[in-house]
């Protein structure tokens, strides 16, 4: 059996890597890896590849940034003659980037079966290109993987067939388990001078907080209030370092620190001993949930609901004012406790791959 993986942006790197490694313990699976280039800096690509033990990808098809019409296409034109070439079983796709459509959509032109791996999220948000990429993606796709039962819902909900559905549980969550011991023995904090709970993480990059420079002023201006009373880490996205260049006027308190994009293993090591993370990623939602670490989502909706019935995470939306309340009522111990959701356990990949190998017998 020949199983193709497509990935492209950070996100995705870490949903492969549990899945390949489950993959290669089957009997007679090739496995090829393609590399779209969405993200092609070092930081955002070569350091999660290094760190995750990944294979160099088979194939990069160095399509790089660009509007969304012309990154999905460059995407779609490049993978078009690889698929044709390698004749997989079947394509796995991840999560809801640009890379996941696009190769989605030429597999279903191809008549290949694709598998969505992060199947049946949904903000109901359509304002959101992942939303777009979620739901033509799903619409596609001949084997659903999820990762929560409300994905299933959804899924259901939107008229696909129970039997294409499978609840496997979280691929991040894997990566995340199999790392902790690592990402413990870094030693980012002792160089940043942080102390464990005495610090606020934060990332931001989505499109509805950052490429507007005044609602990116807002958050920032709430940021550097907080940053007079306890140390802020903020690994500015490329996005979001773009769109800050225009914003040269303002000065930040000495307690904001701003810092390029980090790698996986120092970046998990920042989560763990945060007293709160402050994000609008979809990703850093599901970890601190699993940590345990109080989380502030800034933005209005999520596709990821059962971070907030089960887990830690609370939306405070866009309003700045909510989002002060909720820091300070985290710093003075009355932040959020919670769970970890079923089959949250390292073991999704494990499942993903007991699933393929059963169909190819
Ligand atoms: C993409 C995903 C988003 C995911 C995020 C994680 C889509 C629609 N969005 O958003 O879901 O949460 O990745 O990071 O697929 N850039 C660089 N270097 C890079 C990559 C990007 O400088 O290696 C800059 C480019 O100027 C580019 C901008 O960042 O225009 C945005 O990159 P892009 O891949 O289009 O979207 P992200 O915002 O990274």
């Amino acid at each position: 059996m020949k199983i193709l993986h497509v990935v492209g942006a950070r996100p995705n790197f870490m949903k492969v890597a549990p899945v390949m490694t489950a993959l290669a313990r089957g009997r007679g699976v090739v496995q090829v890896l393609v590399h779209t280039g969405q993200h092609y800096d070092a930081k955002m690509s070569n350091v999660f590849f290094h760190q995750l033990g990944l294979p160099e990808p088979d194939f990069n098809l160095e399509a790089g940034s660009s509007s969304h019409a012309v990154q999905t296409a460059e995407i779609m034109m490049r993978f078009e003659p690889v698929l044709i070439r390698e004749k997989p079983n079947a394509v796995l796709v991840y999560g809801d980037v640009n890379s996941t459509v696009a190769a989605a959509l030429v597999c279903a032109k191809l008549l290949v079966p694709v598998g969505h791996v992060e199947a049946g999220l949904r903000s109901y948000d359509h304002t959101m290109p992942e939303e777009i990429n979620r739901i033509v993606t799903d619409r596609l796709a001949e084997l659903l993987f999820t990762p929560s039962a409300d994905a299933d819902k959804n899924l259901m909900s939107e008229g696909v067939p129970e039997d294409r559905i499978h609840l496997v549980g979280n691929v991040m969550i894997d990566t995340l388990v199999r790392l902790l011991p690592r990402a413990d023995c870094s030693s980012l904090l002792q160089e940043l001078s942080l102390s464990d709970q005495r610090y606020i993480l934060v990332t931001l990059h989505r499109p509805s907080n950052v490429d507007d420079a005044r609602q990116l002023t807002e958050i920032l201006c709430a940021l550097n209030e907080i940053a007079g009373q306890v140390p802020v880490i903020f690994p500015v996205h490329p996005r979001t370092r773009q769109v800050m260049r225009e914003l040269a006027s303002l000065e930040f308190s000495s307690g904001l620190h701003l810092t390029a994009p980090i790698g996986y293993l120092e970046f998990l090591a920042l989560q763990k001993g945060a007293a709160l993370v402050i994000t609008d990623s979809g990703g850093i939602q599901e970890e601190t949930t699993y940590l345990g670490v109080p989380c502030l989502t800034v933005r209005e909706n999520t596709e990821r609901p059962i971070t907030l019935e089960v887990g830690t995470n609370v939306l405070v939306g866009r309003d700045m004012a909510r989002l002060r309340d909720e820091t300070y009522r985290v710093l003075s111990g009355k932040g959020r406790t919670g769970g970890i959701p079923p089959l949250w356990d390292g073991k999704a990949g494990d499942r993903i791959a007991d699933i393929l190998l059963a169909l190819s017998v």
